[in-house]
């Protein structure tokens, strides 16, 4: 019998999925028999994980790119039109970090956060509204962040990334709304993942702190499970907002936080 989260015959684009929550997510669909467009700008990445799914017999291909240059999101999502005729679900995760003060916040570090975070999946919004809309069936899923609901100290452009994103999560939603399509927004609290890692070292050093006092003072206290999330949590998440039960659910930002957030 077929579980009802299975997306038989379903396509995907999951940009940055050469690593954590992104590579997760395009596992965790592909395990679900949906055919999956490993996306990284890093294409070594973007193939071993294709490796994975194809040795667990699933269907995927990696294309490279990056997703905050229109040229480079164009190209992605004709590669995916012209293999399969259809784009069903659009993840965006491609993410990056930069720490530091907002006083001396480069500009430049400002740009690229801003551009892979949020005109990124603006642009690939864009461009697969179309083929969503002819097929009257899209899910699109971003993300997001607790920081797109509550600042930290040190993360102006991700925190403002992030909430940008759920803005245009919500413009979406309602400008698809009668489309077939649904547009949501998943809010993950610490994922253990590269980033994190990176992170952990940037605020530690911030904060004059040891990476292990920086992990328990600036998030574990706050954190009431205690503990950091599996990207797999994440993924089940997206896998279920991506099935046709989810069909109800749309503009909606959605934690999974080991309960850090709780509006
Ligand atoms: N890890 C966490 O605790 C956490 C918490 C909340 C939200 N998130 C979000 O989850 C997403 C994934 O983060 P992660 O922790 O798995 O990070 P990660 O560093 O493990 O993976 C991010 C991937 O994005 C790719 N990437 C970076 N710039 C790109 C670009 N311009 N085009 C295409 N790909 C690009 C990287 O090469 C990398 O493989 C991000 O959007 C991040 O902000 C992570």
């Amino acid at each position: 019998m077929t579980s009802p989260a299975v997306l038989p015959s379903r396509t995907a684009l999951v940009t940055g999925a050469g690593s954590g929550i992104g590579a997760a997510i395009a596992e965790e669909l592909a395990r679900v028999d949906t055919y999956v467009l490993v996306q990284d700008v890093r294409p070594d990445a973007a193939s071993a994980v294709v490796e994975r799914i194809r040795a667990a017999r699933g269907a995927a291909d990696a294309i490279g790119g990056d997703i905050s240059d229109p040229d480079d999101v164009r190209t992605i999502v004709d590669a995916l039109i012209g293999s399969h005729d259809q784009i069903d679900i659009l993840i965006n995760n491609a993410g990056v970090q930069h720490v530091a003060p907002l006083e001396s916040f480069p500009l430049a570090q400002w740009h690229r956060l801003l551009g892979v975070l949020l005109t990124g999946p603006f642009l690939l919004t864009q461009a697969v509204l179309q083929p969503m809309r002819r097929h009257h069936w899209g899910r699109i899923i971003n993300i997001a962040s607790v920081n797109g609901k509550r600042g930290d100290p040190g993360k102006v452009a991700y925190c403002s990334a992030k909430h940008g994103l759920i803005g245009l999560t919500r413009v979406a939603a309602l400008e698809t709304a009668t489309d077939g399509i649904t547009v949501n927004a998943i809010c993950p609290g610490l994922v253990y993942t590269p980033l994190i890692e990176k992170q952990l070292d940037d605020l530690a050093a911030m904060h004059g702190l040891t990476r292990d006092d920086t992990l328990a003072q600036v998030y574990l206290s706050s954190i009431p499970q205690k503990r950091m999330l599996d990207p797999q949590e994440i993924a089940a998440m997206a896998r279920y907002l991506a099935s046709d039960e989810a069909r109800g659910i749309t503009g909606q930002a959605i934690n999974v936080s080991a309960g850090f957030i709780m509006h």
